[in-house]
């Protein structure tokens, strides 16, 4: 399967960016994969996936809530991503229950064999595919029968400051990108719960439940605004849009953006967003 784009992105841009700010990232999305964590009821001894584990942060928080004879494969694209998450499994063995394996690849290839795994998690991570039911077909195949699928995904951006705000107030002083299309591989490509279920359903999965959370995330409560203000304006699709945009104008998306976030900041409490993310869980 072709994503190829998605591959360039991860292993470039993105993928850079997700790991430079990766201690500030955790800290923002930690609660939603923690949500779909707890969704999860793995047997003992369980064999899991973790889909798009980039950085891998979830794959050791989940191989902590496991036994020792479970294990957990995290894959993905981005191989600056999964060299950090082999860093930082090194750092973290000793709080490591279970066995944890990194892996290079396309999830949406037949990397592993059919029912090897008791459940898929993904935080984030299954938005990208360029043809979603297939890819979907694919990881259902590497369930056992029964398996369990649970993953998070963002809802739509106008319920999503975090990635909102910035873009509008560097809008005010850039040109807009090209439009994205509705369900284009991306951070809301799954985003219209209509459409993940009848993919789900397509792709072989039973009983898709999507359920929606609201959270607040908040980082940097011990940080001035300067300070996060500095690694925010790096994140996101604001960020990519400024990297790309006329030297001239930097200076003022910049300044629009400083402006725009400062509004979701307090002293003690740092930059606060509500969020708004899918809970989507499935039977193969
Ligand atoms: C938004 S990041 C989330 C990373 C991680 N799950 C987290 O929450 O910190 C999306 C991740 O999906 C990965 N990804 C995108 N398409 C993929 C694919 N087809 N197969 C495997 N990984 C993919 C990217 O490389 C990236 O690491």
């Amino acid at each position: 399967m072709n994503n190829q784009q998605q591959k360039e992105m991860w292993n470039g841009r993105a993928g850079a960016s997700w790991v430079r700010h990766n201690t500030l990232l955790e800290q923002l999305l930690a609660e939603p994969g923690r949500r779909c964590m707890d969704a999860l009821s793995p047997p003992s001894g369980a064999q899991l996936l973790d889909v798009g584990c980039g950085c891998g942060n979830q794959t050791l928080e989940l191989a902590s809530r496991l036994d020792a004879s479970a294990k957990i494969t995290g894959v993905d694209i981005s191989e600056p991503m999964l060299a950090l998450a082999e860093e930082l499994k090194a750092a973290n063995h000793t709080a490591l229950k279970a066995e944890v394996e990194f892996i290079v690849g396309d999830a949406s290839d037949s990397l592993f064999p059919n029912e090897s795994f008791d459940a898929i998690y993904s935080r984030f991570g299954v938005m990208f595919f360029a043809d979603p039911t297939a890819a979907f077909a694919t990881l259902r195949e590497t369930l056992k029968p029964g398996g369990q699928l649970a993953f998070v995904c963002w809802q739509s951006p106008a319920l999503n400051p975090f990635f909102t705000a910035p873009m509008q107030a560097a809008l005010s002083v850039l040109p807009p990108p090209p439009p994205a299309k509705p369900g284009a591989p991306g951070p809301f490509g799954l985003a219209v719960p209509e459409t993940t279920k009848h993919v789900l359903t397509e792709a072989g999965f039973n009983k898709p439940s999507i359920e929606p959370l609201a959270l607040e995330l908040s980082v940097g409560a011990s940080q001035s605004f300067d300070e996060i203000f500095e690694e925010l304006i790096q994140i996101g699709p604001a960020a990519a849009l400024i990297a790309e945009s006329d030297p001239s104008l930097k200076d003022r998306a910049r300044e629009a953006v400083y402006e725009r976030l400062l509004e979701f900041y307090s002293p003690g409490n740092g930059v606060s967003f509500e969020a708004n993310f899918w809970l989507v869980t499935a039977r193969r």
